[in-house]
């Protein structure tokens, strides 16, 4: 039998995914990959973060995406995070694909190479991550967890944090965007130190 929950709680329908219900935080990053044809593809994805406290990242994406299929044939992936001006670029990478399967927003995203893995990033982001692949895990529903292992990484000077520096101030002169699902996304500028428990550690 069913334990009985705080009366003022809404019982969220689970026929259906419940994403759509409600907001929350996610960060919005560029996944670049190679194609099979040679050339490059760069898609935004929001389900993205770190793979614990090593260098590993990962993402959720579709095997119906070509971002998913370049991986798993290329074993390699880039990583861009966008800066909030760059919110129409990233936007323009979820462009529908045409009838001979190309994305022709990509021509105007700007974008320069990969150090190690054969790919690119998108020019101006302000963190740039290069992945080795991991490991694919399928079978969350029709999504899959997309592990890399971070081979590189580059930031932006202005984004990068110094130790004479307050982070708050940092947070203030190179902001963050947030994509807010399903459709909202933010631009993170003002921010608080968090209040940690005395002794707290990692
Ligand atoms: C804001 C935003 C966030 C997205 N997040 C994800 C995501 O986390 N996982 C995913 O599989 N697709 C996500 N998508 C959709 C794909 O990235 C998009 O459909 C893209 O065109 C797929 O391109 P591809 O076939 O070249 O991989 C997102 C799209 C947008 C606009």
């Amino acid at each position: 039998m069913l334990k009985s929950v705080p009366e003022e709680l809404v019982s969220l329908e689970l026929s259906l995914p419940i994403w759509s219900r409600f907001f929350s935080v996610a960060p919005l990053i560029v996944v670049g990959t190679k194609e099979a044809d040679g050339n490059y593809d760069l898609a935004p994805k929001h389900m993205a973060m770190p793979l614990g406290w090593s260098n590993y990242f990962g993402f959720v994406c579709t095997p119906a995406h070509r971002t998913y299929q370049n991986i798993r044939r290329e074993h390699g992936f880039t990583v861009s995070f966008p800066r909030p001006e760059q919110v129409i670029l990233t936007s323009l990478g979820a462009a529908p694909r045409c009838e001979e399967d190309s994305k022709p927003t990509l021509a105007v995203l700007p974008t320069f190479s990969a150090s190690v893995i054969d790919s690119v990033f998108l020019k101006d982001a302000y963190l740039f991550l290069e992945c080795q692949l991991d490991r694919i895990v399928d079978g969350f529903g029709e999504n899959s967890l997309i592990a890399g292992q971070i081979v590189a990484a580059y930031i932006q000077q202005q984004a990068l944090r110094v130790s004479d520096q307050d982070d708050g101030d940092l947070l203030l002169q190179a902001p963050l965007l947030a994509y807010l699902p399903p459709g909202r996304y933010a631009k993170i500028e003002r921010s608080f130190s968090f209040p940690f428990h005395r002794g707290f550690q990692q």
